[in-house]
């Protein structure tokens, strides 16, 4: 091995997940937890973790020893679905989905024309992202190509993992935030061109959703897509009861919601659909067939009043799932508030969510629904070194469940019910220090 001064040895509890996994019942055994561990990173990658006693050999003599007594190392959590220009906009009113877009998301979204305020966003955003441990996104931007170019600046500037798009939006929406099915293709093309595999940013092709497109437009999204195979598709799918009678009425000709997207070949391993609460046999089928993904965001469902996703089912049928917090419908950045909101979900179906289920969907799972699963989501040697380092006692409550807490799945199950940003004591991204609790 050869050490640079890049190299960093970190001391801590060490928490990841082995493999991805098909069925709920198999991710226990794949948990590795290491009690007193160490993790040395080179060059921004993993290049050993093992127990303190076996690596304290290896740390080079001029490397400083980070030691993070009764902390956990964790993989950075994966967010599989977010607006970044909605952050502004958390906890509007009253409404459900399409009063809640044309009465407070349309005129925020506005405002991203300005390459400045984009600017002054995008820095808010990626901040918030890491002082509650998530350091690979996937985040629709504006209409405007300006709010993808700042966001994807940010980023760079850290050299975080990051999927991000131009959203594509050509009617039933106000005129001031509408493109062209021609100027949404240029204007995308150019985006992918300047920025996809750019370092460590990867871009997605985003129609907001089928009612905020024409054919013609999800047409050129489809051309995109045949173009640049390896760029993602991001929107959103059966997340409201009003919006699928509405895309029935916008597409007759389709056999559904999900059929207007596989029409114009949108469906794929590299398709992200948010939320799919409302889905037929055929559309978990579809999603099944093409190895699409979906991004579950419990905040954003309850908030909205939208519904309760069938996680169950979509272990049933092998569709991946990762979790979004859908920032600004969602109401937390933080994935443990996340989490905990998904075990309500999901105890109103008579299904218990486990710790390590939960876990798994925030790391190496929501890395597998993006494609990413052979760079990010847990400790692997020669992974991209993105972690988080967990305080899960950082409040006299979580400090008392801890302490009476028997097992390791209890202490993690009260970490993501009791846990918040405040847990998030350390983010690393690319082996770099780039959050300390304040
Ligand atoms: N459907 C179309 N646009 C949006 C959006 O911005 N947020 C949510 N939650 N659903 C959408
Ligand atoms: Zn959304």
């Amino acid at each position: 091995m050869e050490y640079t001064q890049s190299i960093k040895a970190i001391r801590a509890s060490i928490l990841d997940i082995a493999q991805v996994v098909d069925k709920p019942e198999e991710i226990e055994e794949q948990v590795r937890f290491i009690e007193d561990g160490l993790m040395l990173v080179d060059n921004g990658h993993i290049e050993w973790v093992g127990p303190w006693e076996e690596g304290k050999d290896k740390i080079p003599a001029s490397v400083r020893i980070r030691s993070y007594p009764g902390k956990i190392v964790m993989p950075g959590f994966v967010d599989t679905h977010i607006h970044y220009p909605q952050a502004e906009m958390v906890g509007a009113y009253g409404e459900q989905l399409l009063e809640w877009l044309n009465n407070y998301t349309f005129p925020t979204e506005a405002r991203y024309k300005d390459k400045d305020y984009s600017r002054e966003m995008s820095k808010f955003f990626v901040k918030q992202l890491l002082r509650n441990g998530t350091t690979t996104a996937l985040v629709f931007g504006t209409v405007h190509p300006e709010s993808v170019d700042a966001l994807f600046e940010e980023a760079e500037s850290i050299n975080m993992r990051m999927i991000a798009g131009k959203v594509m939006m050509d009617r039933n929406a106000p005129d001031y935030l509408l493109d062209t099915a021609e100027t949404s293709y240029t204007e995308t093309k150019a985006l992918i061109e300047k920025w996809h595999k750019r370092g460590r940013l990867l871009y997605a092709i985003t129609p907001r959703f089928a009612p905020t497109s024409t054919p013609e437009q999800l047409d050129m999204a489809g051309r995109l897509k045949q173009e640049y195979p390896d760029t993602y598709l991001h929107t959103h799918l059966c997340e409201n009861k009003n919006e699928i009678a509405w895309v029935k009425e916008l597409y007759p000709e389709q056999d559904g919601y999900l059929d207007v997207y596989h029409h114009h070949g949108l469906t794929g391993d590299k398709s992200v659909f948010a939320h799919c609460i409302h889905l037929e046999d055929k559309e978990w089928d579809c999603l099944k067939e093409t190895d699409s993904a979906v991004a579950f965001c419990p905040t954003s469902n309850l908030y909205l009043g939208s519904g309760l996703f069938k996680l169950q089912e979509a272990w049933k049928r092998k569709v991946k799932v990762g979790m979004g917090t859908d920032i600004g419908a969602g109401t937390t950045f933080n994935m443990l508030q996340t989490l905990n909101e998904a075990y309500k979900v999901m105890q109103l179906q008579q299904h218990r969510l486990s710790a390590f289920e939960a876990f798994y969907l925030a790391t190496l799972g929501g890395a597998k629904s993006l494609s990413l699963d052979h760079q990010i989501g847990n400790f692997d040697i020669g992974k991209e070194a993105d972690f988080v380092i967990v305080d899960p006692c950082s409040t006299p409550l979580q400090q008392l469940r801890y302490d009476s807490s028997k097992d390791l799945s209890e202490k993690i199950f009260m970490l993501m019910t009791l846990g918040d940003d405040r847990c998030i004591y350390r983010t690393y991204v690319d082996g770099r220090l780039v959050y300390e609790r304040g």
